[in-house]
């Protein structure tokens, strides 16, 4: 498996999956999921023997990277995929102070990699939500 930032042509095959796994899946209404910041946004994707299997979104908020649209495809979780994006993510973001809104249930996912949780839970595209910050020390 490698990861790697996308590029214009390849961007699409992120969006695909981010169709299948946040619209289709997870019902986020495709007008949330696709917004303004996709063309400002860096987009990572995982290979694995040239299918793409996951993405993930990178772009800079009020000084921090923010980790957004964090999606593997169903058949490949659970084989560490989002590991590897999130292990990208990180390289990507240097010695920045990353942030996210996590989905609750995918919040010991983030813990892993130095994430804590912030503030009050909220609700996005219908789904709970919390902050998470991984801050430098
Ligand atoms: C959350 C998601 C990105 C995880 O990706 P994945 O490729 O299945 O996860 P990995 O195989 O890399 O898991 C790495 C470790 O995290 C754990 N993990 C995975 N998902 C988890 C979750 N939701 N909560 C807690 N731990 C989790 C795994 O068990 C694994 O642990 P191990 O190393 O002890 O075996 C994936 O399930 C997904 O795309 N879900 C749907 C979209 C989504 O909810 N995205 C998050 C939006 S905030």
């Amino acid at each position: 498996m490698n990861v790697r930032v996308a590029n214009t042509e390849e961007r699409e095959l992120a969006f695909k999956i981010r169709q299948a796994v946040f619209i289709e899946e997870q019902n986020v209404p495709a007008e949330e999921e696709f917004d303004e910041f996709e063309d400002s946004s860096q987009h990572l994707i995982a290979w694995i023997n040239d299918q793409a299997v996951g993405t993930a979104r990178l772009r800079e908020y009020q000084g921090w990277a923010k980790f957004e649209r964090i999606a593997v495809s169903q058949n490949w979780r659970g084989h560490k995929v989002g590991a590897a994006l999130m292990d990208a993510l990180l390289e990507q973001a240097g010695e920045r102070q990353c942030c996210l809104n996590a989905q609750c249930q995918a919040q010991d996912f983030y813990r892993r990699w130095g994430f804590e949780p912030v503030g009050e839970i909220f609700l996005d595209a219908g789904i709970d939500h919390i902050r998470m910050e991984r801050r430098l020390v």
